[in-house]
């Protein structure tokens, strides 16, 4: 049996169980392709960062990447377990808005957030602004005054640390699209520029170096870097910032040749190296924040596919094809990334052969997985796949017109729809006849 399933997640009749609810059940109630989630899992993992800080005895707060996976239900889950978030476009605002989340909790990011995004986080006080951009300096200063508001603002920096990660998950190096450089001496001047800003209360620093990331070593660079910036604006500009931010991108098990450290000893590595930069520069400690997304929501989720087709080539490996596919998570097509399936009908089958899963999209590059040793399946078996909690519904597409899947919650052996499946009808929701004159 594949040994990311433990054995409490298998029935008696051998099904997989998410949150104590057999999925091959929920498969047949709620239709697939679809999204289950282990909630009691993601409250697990954030109570495991907090505890870090606590037993650290320093002040903290866990924000969650709401990037990651952002609904109302998820929202209210993070908001529940005394998390913070952040978001990054007036439509993740709006859902935190939605679920209740506390506004003094939230933080807005994002390298080119609109007049009207600043304008929505300003009258509904978000906690904090996190700046990226000169630009951005100047709309907020207008907004504030527009609407004769406060505002706790952050700066965005770029460490220039490269996060071994893929590519497009790389973001605290120099040459990046976010965040203001510090070589060039950028940062120093939007420190002056927001400082000189009485609307804006200038209360800390951020960076963050990437995501999917394994070695410790990339975090305590970015912590120590963030110390000895703010140890050099305390001495030039009699500045203190009150938070330091490191952002998120702690790295999640997907397969079995992955081996990242626990994301909780990230954080403890963070905590301590911030803790030594600060009595070395005899700096007041700040308050730590970070900003985890895919180790909340990751290993909690799980897609469940029933097996369709079948394609055999002597001499090839058999493509198995699923009913879903690169609409409800691209990120096979998009990063080649690998994630380990099981036969949730039957986990104590023994697996027999290597295949390829397909997923349904027009599309050759729409393969789930490369490489999934399996039991011999037939058509209406269920697969799961483990560790799809981050990034795969929040960048799902009707690509194909394919609606999107439904999501549920499961805790405690009960289990909740907490995103309805598309609808054909609410695809077509947007679209208007054409009428010639
Ligand atoms: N903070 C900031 C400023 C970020 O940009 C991100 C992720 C995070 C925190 C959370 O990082 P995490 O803990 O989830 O690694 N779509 C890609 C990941 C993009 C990450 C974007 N920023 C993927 O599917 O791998």
């Amino acid at each position: 049996m594949n040994s990311q399933i433990a054995s409490s997640q298998v029935s008696p009749e051998g099904h997989l169980l998410i949150g104590g609810v057999d999925s091959v059940a929920l498969a047949k109630k709620y239709g697939t392709p679809l999204i289950v989630y282990d909630v009691g899992q993601i409250r697990q993992q954030i109570r495991k960062f907090k505890q870090v800080f606590e037993e650290e005895k320093t002040s903290y707060a866990v924000s969650y990447a709401s990037k990651a996976f952002a609904t109302i239900a998820m929202y209210q889950v993070a908001a529940e377990e005394g998390a913070y978030t952040d978001v990054v476009s007036a439509g993740e605002l709006y859902t935190a808005l939605k679920a209740s989340f506390p506004m003094e909790r939230v933080s807005f990011h994002g390298n080119n957030k609109s007049r009207a995004e600043l304008e929505m986080a300003v009258k509904n006080h978000v906690g904090k602004i996190i700046i990226d951009n000169f630009y951005e300096i100047k709309l907020l200063k207008e907004v504030l005054q527009e609407n004769d508001s406060h505002i706790k603002v952050m700066l965005r920096l770029t460490p220039g640390i490269s996060a071994h990660t893929h590519e497009y998950d790389q973001t605290g190096q120099i040459d990046s699209k976010f965040g203001f450089d510090l070589n060039s001496g950028q940062a120093a001047k939007a420190l002056q520029e927001v400082l000189a800003e009485p609307r804006m209360d200038m209360v800390g620093i951020h960076a963050h170096i990437g995501s999917q990331i394994f070695e410790l070593n990339g975090f305590e660079m970015a912590a120590q870097k963030l110390m000895q910036i703010a140890s050099s604006w305390r001495e030039k500009y009699g500045y203190t910032a009150k938070i330091i931010n490191v952002g998120g991108g702690f790295g999640i098990k997907y397969v079995s040749s992955d081996h990242p450290l626990k994301p909780e000893a990230f954080v403890k590595a963070i905590v301590e190296t911030i803790k030594q930069e600060a009595a070395k520069n005899d700096y007041p400690l700040p308050e730590i924040d970070i900003e985890p997304g895919r180790s909340i929501v990751g290993p909690a989720g799980y897609n469940l596919y029933q097996v369709g087709s079948r394609k055999d080539v002597p001499g090839l490996k058999p493509y198995v094809t699923v009913d879903g596919g690169m609409g409800d998570n691209i990120r096979p097509a998009l990063y080649q990334a690998e994630y380990e399936t099981v036969l949730a009908n039957n986990l104590k089958a023994k697996e027999e052969e290597h295949v390829r899963i397909a997923g349904k999209y027009c599309e050759s590059g729409d393969l789930l997985s490369a490489d999934a040793f399996l039991p011999k399946t037939k058509p209406g078996d269920i697969l799961a796949m483990l560790d799809t909690g981050a990034y795969g519904y929040s960048m799902a597409s009707n690509y194909n017109r394919n609606p999107r899947p439904a999501v549920v919650f499961a805790e405690n052996g009960h289990a909740q729809v907490v995103v309805k499946r598309e609808s054909l009808e609410d695809l077509v929701r947007l679209d208007q006849s054409y009428q010639e004159d």
